[in-house]
């Protein structure tokens, strides 16, 4: 959700962490700070808004030039967006400033506290609270040096945080540490740089370790030590970070978004890499391989996810029960996690998630273990939080994904799906024939989304014509329900237009009401089963003055009679065809969010990953 960057070493540190920031601007970017020890001192400095706004306030007091200091960009949980509750916050009395990802739950008890012992707060956030703890605990007289303070506060908090701290009266220290929220350490030499996301790294070093959940790192420009919390010593694993840099830059896009679309084809060629074998009919998931049996014998999937990852889930539901014939069902997570649900004998839960720190499915997962069920994990983020709990997985492999409305990881999600049916599937009741059917549609695939993406300027003039429109309607139906939802999604999280998606039969039990002369309805049309029931649901709409666009398989020319507008995709068996029929739903949200002069890549309110319940 919020963004760290820290460094420590001999180099003049200001650039290395902005530039770091705008590369984590995409998880928070209400507000941003930095903090930087210099000539004995603090300094700190704050701006509402974009990083180029805390750019701008550092050009206008003068640029700082320490070489030890860390970094925030921010969504705000705790207190509204001001200067004020940005991030870094400081103690009172030690010149001690924090950073922090998470949420501090027991904040306003060991606020109380500290307030009694004469503590005065400027801030409403949780993060303050942990500054003043901190310094509150600081004695180096006693022993207690920034690194022992740090693990004795944490001693007391409860909740998720990704921390990094410094202090002036120790300036060449920085003092990181997690629990729950991701944090990696980047290797350098003489130099290292923390950030809780890969990307902030890459540029300077390829050598990096995870923090572990309840570790503290104290580093200085000579070396690392990690402890416990409770100082017992550790030993962290060094590995070398695989992100490229190319990976996480625009190469020529104009946006993160519009870039991960278009990288849909090559995205699923990766993921589907080595992973089918069509001349024998098999699907090979190594990850999956020491859980075979269970997974053959299961007699239930439970599908957990947020948003778009629900919508994948949901796609996933219906091929699980279409073709491995395994009873299953997608839920949000978040409501999974607390309505006491009743996990039966041999239930499989997937957790799927682009990040695998979505605080809701990681709390679902816990919940669906600890009542017995075998974890597996849909992720992308390898190495996450979530793919760390889970029993067993399968990696999307499409790449990191910036843009904060998601894309890849969507058709991502799917295709993964789709392979762990097919491998459940065959172990069950699916035929030689059938999977190599499948599997050979599978491969031609990302050449058929290479096609639908060749439609792009088509697909913006359609969405100019309807942008004035403040409703639209996103319907379909069986597999393409779930798409109707995702397109739906996609235009209010980026466009900020109000869209409804549902199956197309719901809304004549009333959503119809809805429909006034000239109202988008887009219409996931494509051949399949329900194919005529659709044509009758677009008549509905057409009769009450509703405009239809429709999402229809290329040959199709009699829905020309029915639609206003119509934007074709390939022919391909209706259980393949979201992955297909989504794209189109994509650019037209990217086109309508730029169209109406939207910043796509940061959407209002949003976060590209959101570590709180
Ligand atoms: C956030 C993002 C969504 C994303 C959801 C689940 O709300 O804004 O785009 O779909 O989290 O994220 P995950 O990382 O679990 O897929």
């Amino acid at each position: 959700m919020c963004g760290i960057v820290a460094y420590v070493g001999l180099k003049p540190c200001q650039t290395l962490l902005m530039e770091g920031l705008k590369r984590l601007e995409y998880r928070g970017y209400d507000s941003a700070g930095i903090a930087v020890i210099q000539d004995g001192g603090l300094h700190v400095a704050k701006a509402v808004g974009r990083v180029a706004n805390l750019e701008d306030r550092l050009e206008s007091i003068g640029n700082f030039h320490g070489t030890t200091g860390l970094c925030h960009t921010r969504w705000a949980t705790h207190g509204g967006v001001t200067e004020i509750n940005a991030h870094p916050h400081t103690d009172d009395k030690n010149g001690i400033a924090v950073v922090h990802n998470g949420i501090i739950e027991n904040y306003a008890a060991l606020k109380t506290y500290l307030e009694e012992k004469g503590h005065v707060f400027k801030s409403q956030t949780d993060t303050e609270v942990l500054a003043m703890l901190i310094g509150e605990l600081y004695s180096p007289a006693e022993g207690i040096d920034l690194e022992a303070a740090v693990q004795a506060a944490l001693r007391e908090v409860t909740g998720a945080y990704a921390i990094a701290v410094i202090c002036e009266k120790e300036p060449d220290t920085l003092v990181v540490a997690r629990k729950g929220s991701p944090l990696l350490v980047g290797v350098g030499n003489n130099e290292f740089v923390v950030a809780s996301d890969a990307s902030a790294i890459v540029a300077h070093t390829a050598q990096a370790f995870k923090v572990d959940d309840y570790n503290v790192v104290k580093i200085t420009p000579k070396g690392f030590r990690t402890s416990t919390i409770n100082n017992v010593p550790v030993t962290p694993k060094i590995e070398q970070l695989e992100l490229e840099l190319q990976e996480i830059e625009l190469g020529g896009y104009a946006h993160f978004m519009q870039k991960e679309i278009f990288e849909q084809p090559k995205a699923l060629r990766n993921c589907f890499r080595g992973r089918m074998d069509v001349r024998e009919s098999k699907v090979v998931l190594g990850g999956l391989n020491d859980h075979a049996k269970e997974l053959t014998k299961a007699r239930r999937t439970v599908l957990v996810a947020q948003g778009t990852a629900l919508h994948a889930a949901m796609i996933g539901e219906y091929l699980l029960e279409d073709l491995a014939k395994v009873p299953s069902r997608a839920e949000y997570a978040s409501e999974f996690r607390y309505r006491n649900p009743i996990i039966e004998e041999n239930t499989v839960v997937v957790a799927v998630s682009q990040s695998g720190e979505t605080a809701d499915t990681l709390a679902a997962l816990h919940e669906a273990k600890d009542r017995g069920a075998l974890a597996l994990g849909v992720i992308n983020v390898v190495g996450s939080s979530i793919s760390r709990e889970t029993d067993a997985g399968v990696y999307l492999r499409v790449g990191p994904e910036i843009g904060v409305a998601s894309t890849k990881a969507f058709t991502g999600q799917v295709a993964v799906l789709t392979l762990i049916t097919l491998f459940m599937a065959r172990r069950r009741f699916m035929s030689n024939e059938q999977c190599s059917d499948l599997m050979a549609e599978l491969d031609r695939l990302p050449e058929k989304i290479e096609r639908v993406l060749e439609s792009d300027a088509k697909i913006r003039k359609v969405t100019e014509r309807y942008i004035g429109k403040e409703n639209w309607l996103f319907l379909g139906r069986g597999y393409n329900y779930p798409t109707a939802l995702e397109g739906a999604l996609k235009l209010k999280e980026i466009s900020y237009i109000h869209a409804e998606g549902m199956p197309a039969a719901e809304m004549k039990h009333g959503p119809i009401a809805l429909i006034t002369d000239g109202m988008p309805a887009v219409f996931i049309a494509n051949k399949g089963k329900q194919y005529d029931k659709v044509m009758s649901n677009i008549q509905e709409v057409r009769a009450r003055g509703g405009h239809v666009i429709a999402v229809a398989t290329e040959g199709d020319n009699e829905i020309r009679k029915y639609a206003e507008d119509v934007l074709y995709i390939p022919d391909i068996p209706e259980p393949l065809s979201p992955m297909l029929a989504v794209v189109p739903l994509q650019l037209m949200a990217y086109h309508a969010a730029v169209l109406r002069g939207h910043d796509v890549d940061k959407p209002r309110n949003l976060a590209k990953s959101v570590t709180v319940e």
